[in-house]
């Protein structure tokens, strides 16, 4: 139901009036708490292909999946209380920035939390689009949301590989925020092993990077001790929802 634009029972200031033994106090009306709530949402920028994610419907289809979903869950309950953030890590289509949107979603929803997603290269591009002579926005009107924001989601970490600027730039926001206690949470489709040849090759779909050889030495490990890992792994949930509606 949409907000009437002026609410009638407190004619959009946001305040009641109620008796309360003889004197009045005032109260929020409720109208405050849903434009609070709705504002928080508009604020998280979650693209809109991922606005119907949450952890209710996320699909268990195997014991990545539902160590995952647990994580998930358990760091929203946690939420503020614990200490690091999360590194989604898995192929294309398994379901990880579902997890991480869902993630932000509840704790907005739940918890009031200000959370802010971005894709990482989407980022990059922004930052970098500040240093044009016409730009409209400053360096700060960027960063401003991604080191103020309760939770941020940096989506695709490594999808661009990352250069000396680049890297100093991400280091210094992460660096930042994990010094305000401010969770952050990533999501990349870059392994982080030459261990385990398997996983490797199930990954080498983006050419055989590893995360070390996109992001460094020095942010990777900095990501890894400001984030607790999961691990995430199966098939391609976009593949196999195509094939599934061509049966019907
Ligand atoms: N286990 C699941 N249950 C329900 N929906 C899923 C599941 N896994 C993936 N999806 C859906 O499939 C689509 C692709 O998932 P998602 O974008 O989260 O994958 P990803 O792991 O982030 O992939 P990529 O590495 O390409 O970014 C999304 O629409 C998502 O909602
Ligand atoms: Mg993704
Ligand atoms: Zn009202």
């Amino acid at each position: 139901m949409s907000e009437p634009k002026v609410c009638d029972k407190c004619q959009g200031t946001g305040w009641l009036l109620e008796d309360a033994g003889g004197s009045q106090v005032a109260k929020r009306c409720v109208c405050f708490d849903r434009r609070w709530k709705k504002s928080l949402f508009d604020q998280a920028r979650i693209p809109r292909r991922y606005q119907n994610c949450s952890l209710d419907n996320f699909e268990v289809h195997n014991p990545s999946h539902r160590d995952a979903l647990k994580i998930s869950r358990q760091f929203v309950k946690n939420y503020p209380a614990q200490d690091v953030g999360l590194l989604y890590i898995g192929p294309c289509g398994v379901g990880k920035t579902h997890l991480a949107v869902a993630v932000i979603q509840e704790l907005v929803r739940t918890k009031d939390a200000a959370c802010v997603f971005y894709d990482f290269r989407d980022l990059i591009r922004e930052i970098q689009g500040t240093f044009t002579p016409d730009s409209t926005l400053s360096e700060s009107d960027v960063l401003g949301p991604v080191f103020q924001s309760e939770v941020l989601v940096l989506d695709e970490l490594g999808a661009k590989r990352t250069t000396a600027w680049v890297e100093e730039t991400v280091f210094y926001i992460i660096n930042h925020r994990y010094n305000h206690k401010k969770m952050t949470i990533f999501t990349t489709n870059y392994p982080d092993t030459d261990e385990d040849e398997d996983k490797r090759d199930s990954f080498y779909k983006k050419g055989g990077d590893n995360l070390i050889d996109r992001i460094g030495v020095r942010l990777r490990s900095r990501i890894y001790e400001m984030c607790k890992v999961v691990e995430m792994e199966g098939d391609d949930y976009r593949k196999m929802a195509k094939q599934a509606s061509y049966r019907f």
